[in-house]
């Protein structure tokens, strides 16, 4: 699906009608539009996403690793639960467009009827749509805060492209934008003032409207947002409305929650857009009395995402996971090293992530390069503190309980900051390296003159000693303050100029004439024996090495 990005910045997927096996899904081109529908296998290979490692990776410096293993954040390992979540998306995506066929002359009808009741505004909106019999439903999920709800419904989302492209529809002239999907976050205040603001955000970044302008400005009520709303909703004809962190509502001022659900379920029942609601166990209350009573035969459960059991789930999670390993060291998966993960993280993915992603940077950063038991028990111990309650609550089993600790999220474990803190002591680590170098480079070259560094460079590249030294003397003659290079560089134009060429002379003949002491020939000596010049040098204790320096400097302080 190749997105087309049109004159106004849109990008769009231009509508390919597919043929449909079922049949009551043809003709409908909202739906024909729509990616093909898969097995349980297709789903499984496109939900899943193992980004790149290499194994010699290991290999490189600190700084490198405790980057890399950030990866494992990027993993997307599909359990179970992913394709359920996958083909209730798949049913009720499809379900919901089946009733809002624009192409059928009932469709005007239920603009109609549906804007009667929409212009009544959101407390008389439960009222259902009376001829229009809407096929959507909607379900929602609900489970404790890092199990990967967020994650996997965006996993789930980005199958399906978000805004669609028609133009025309085998004979007929059919030119509308289809917005599959649109997602919110339930605002902190549980306002429906501030998810209609999130809405006209959203549309406006997706489409390049400017509905927050127009509709968010304090000259209209929320009644008339709603309104809006349902209008945008109907004309754009959304597929799929996906609020997350529903949770929030419990905060909601007082009445607030009620008009929420009330709005909620009038997007259901009224225009026929399914929901899917999202949230921790919080929210369960909510969820339970309210919408589910009032969405009529949504025939899809909700789900209830537990933490992970022990189990053949929980494995194929690990396993997936611990490919993903930095250290220097390998370390295979033991049991005692998958019982600890467990333990620590109670089944929660979030929080297993994490303490492997951290258990592996303390294990780079303190040189030990090992993941052992006690390690994970330790970093789990210093980072996990925040949600203890929670963890203690998962050991004693019951959701509603974890309702009660439930403004815990695992977001509160702060990996950033760790990786941050970890991340400045390797720096740290590396900068001290790096000026002891420069400095250790620093004071070697202060020890040579910058005629005796030239020279060097000149017998470096093979310029007979005698020939180097006179030219490098000639150079300096002149009086100007030089830098090595500018000397080198004057040398060799010297050189040349004067037609001289590098080649080397019996080398041989013009040594054995030398002081032994003459650099000159300990240079040459040292070139057999494959020395650098400096090499040579140093050996014969013309040269300080840097040890001595540093050892005088101690002896003298
Ligand atoms: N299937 C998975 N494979 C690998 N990692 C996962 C998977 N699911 C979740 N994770 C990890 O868990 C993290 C948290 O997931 P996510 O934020 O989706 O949880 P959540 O249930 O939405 O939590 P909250 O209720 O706090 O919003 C992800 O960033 C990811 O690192
Ligand atoms: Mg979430």
């Amino acid at each position: 699906m190749d997105k087309l990005k049109l004159p106004n910045g849109i990008l769009a997927v231009p509508a390919e009608y597919k043929e449909q096996v079922i049949p009551e899904y043809s003709g409908n081109p909202f739906i024909e539009a729509l990616p093909p529908i898969l097995s349980a296998e297709e789903a499984a290979e496109k939900l899943a996403f193992y980004p790149p490692y290499h194994p010699q990776e290991r290999r490189l410096e600190s700084h490198y690793r405790i980057h890399m293993v950030q990866r494992l954040f990027q993993i997307f390992q599909p359990l179970p639960v992913h394709l359920d979540l996958e083909s209730r998306i798949s049913r009720i995506l499809r379900q919901g467009y089946l009733a809002r066929n624009p192409l059928k002359p009932q469709f005007v009808q239920y603009l109609k009827n549906s804007d009667e009741i929409i212009n009544k505004g959101i407390d008389g909106t439960l009222e259902n749509n009376k001829l229009f019999r809407t096929t959507a439903s909607g379900f929602s999920i609900v489970g404790v805060s890092g199990m990967g709800k967020s994650t996997a419904i965006n996993q789930v989302l980005r199958m399906y492209p978000q805004v669609i492209l028609h133009s025309r529809y085998k004979e007929t002239k059919f030119s509308v934008y289809q917005l599959v999907w649109l997602k919110l976050d339930c605002p902190f205040d549980g306002s429906i003032k501030g998810l209609c603001i999130e809405f006209f955000n959203k549309i406006d970044a997706l489409l390049g409207t400017n509905y927050y302008t127009k509709f968010a400005n304090g000259r209209y009520s929320v009644d008339h947002m709603v309104t809006a709303i349902c209008k945008i909703a109907q004309n754009l004809g959304l597929g799929l409305l996906i609020i997350d962190e529903i949770q929030h509502l419990n905060e909601a001022k007082s009445g607030g929650e009620q008009r929420m659900l009330n709005f909620f379920v009038s997007l259901v029942n009224t225009i026929g857009l399914p929901i899917v609601l999202i949230g921790t166990p919080k929210a369960l209350n909510v969820l339970q009395s309210q919408f589910r009573q009032a969405r009529r035969g949504s025939g899809q459960g909700d789900m209830i995402w537990e933490r992970l059991n022990k189990d053949d789930i929980w494995q194929l999670l690990v396993d997936a996971l611990w490919r993903y390993q930095w250290t220097r060291k390998e370390t295979p998966l033991t049991d005692e090293i998958n019982d600890v993960l467990y333990e620590e993280s109670q089944g929660i993915i979030d929080i297993a992530v994490k303490l492997y992603a951290m258990a592996q940077i303390r294990a780079i950063v303190s040189g030990k390069e090992e993941i052992t038991p006690n390690l994970i028990r330790q970093v789990a111990k210093e980072n996990l503190q925040l949600v203890q309650p929670m963890l203690q609550a998962l050991k004693k089993g019951n959701l509603m309980e974890i309702a009660k600790y439930d403004d815990i999220c695992t977001a509160n474990v702060d990996f950033v900051g760790f990786f941050s803190k970890n991340r400045q002591a390797v720096e740290m680590e590396m900068r001290l390296k790096a000026l002891q170098k420069q400095q250790q480079q620093k004071e070697r070259e202060e020890m040579l003159s910058v005629k005796e560094q030239a020279i060097i460079k000149l017998l470096e590249l093979n310029i007979e000693a005698k020939k180097a030294q006179k030219v490098v003397e000639q150079v300096m003659e002149e009086g100007e303050k030089l830098e090595v290079s500018e000397v080198v560089v004057r040398a060799i134009q010297l050189l040349s100029s004067t037609g001289e060429k590098t080649k080397r002379r019996s080398r041989e003949h013009n040594v054995k004439k030398m002081n032994e002491n003459d650099i000159r020939l300990i240079v040459e000596e040292g070139r057999k024996k494959q020395m650098t010049a400096y090499e040579a040098l140093k050996e014969k204790n013309l040269i300080k090495g840097i040890d001595d320096v540093i050892f005088q400097a101690r002896c003298s302080a």
